[in-house]
């Protein structure tokens, strides 16, 4: 199989700075060979993104050897952003700050958010406008409630996330935008969909992005990716799919041993 594969860690609000820093570390002292054709994308809290933005790019040029985002591609990512560049918006971050402390990345409407915060279409398609515009990839996740699955709702659903997240978005060809489908009720319950479930959405949604864009632009900007409850056991199976093209890992990539191995059964994929 020869395809780019990404993994990215959503590490939630789940470790201080120096349990994050320490994490870096452990996956960069195991991660062996050479640089992979997989892209590796962490997460940290919004406090903790500066430490692991050093920790991924060390300053001096004796530590280049533990420069883990040279040697390995990883990427530093944001868990969300706010659509405004600057201005009276307390609480709030931009993507020009994030931008500054070295992310190239940023999760929108994830369905933690959504829950909690309340977060609409409307807000998910402002971040996704501001993050294409203002230099980050965003990281779009969708999926459906268990609800929405029992009432036979759940492909409209998420092709309506989808359809609004994106509207009226025109893209140049050198952009980047991941969409994970990600159904709400399996999300930390340790029990994923079936990973052709997830093929048979990624397809849906790969028809949604056609209908808005040209055929090679889809394929050149997109990525469709799945997440809920990925581990070293089933992520071969899901990316072993044609329409997964990566996965976002929560609870498994806390630890860095079950993350180095989910990291390489996605690499064994590709030889
Ligand atoms: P999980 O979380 O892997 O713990 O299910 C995934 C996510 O919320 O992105």
């Amino acid at each position: 199989m020869n395809k780019e594969s990404i993994i990215i860690a959503n590490w939630k609000m789940s470790l201080n700075i120096q349990e994050s820093v320490d994490l870096v570390q452990a996956i960069s002292k195991k991660q062996a060979g050479a640089k992979s054709q997989t892209e590796i994308v962490l997460c940290p809290s919004f406090t903790a993104l500066q430490a692991v933005s050093n920790a991924l790019r060390p300053k001096s040029a004796s530590d280049l050897d533990s420069n883990i985002a040279a040697k390995f591609g990883t990427k530093l990512g944001a868990q969300d952003v706010f659509w405004e560049e600057k201005g009276a918006y307390t609480g709030e971050v931009s993507c020009l700050m994030l931008r500054e402390l070295g992310c190239e990345y940023v999760i929108i409407g994830h369905s933690e958010r959504r829950g909690y915060l309340n977060e609409t279409e409307e807000m998910v398609h402002k971040k996704v406008r501001a993050a294409l515009n203002l230099g980050l990839i965003p990281i779009i996740c969708v999926g459906e409630k268990f609800e929405e699955r029992q009432n036979s709702r759940k492909d409209q659903v998420v092709a309506n996330q989808v359809a609004s997240a994106l509207e009226g978005i025109l893209l140049p060809s050198a952009k980047r935008i991941i969409i994970a489908y990600e159904p709400v009720w399996v999300i930390g319950s340790g029990q994923a969909v079936e990973p052709k479930e997830a093929e048979y959405t990624n397809k849906i949604i790969k028809n949604i992005l056609l209908e808005f864009y040209e055929a090679d632009l889809v394929a050149k900007v997109f990525k469709t990716i799945y997440g809920g409850s990925i581990d070293s056991g089933n992520v071969a199976e899901f990316v072993g799919q044609e329409n997964v093209d990566g996965v976002l890992v929560g609870g498994a990539s806390l630890k860095a041993e079950e993350f180095l191995e989910i990291v390489k059964k996605v690499e064994d994929l590709s030889i």
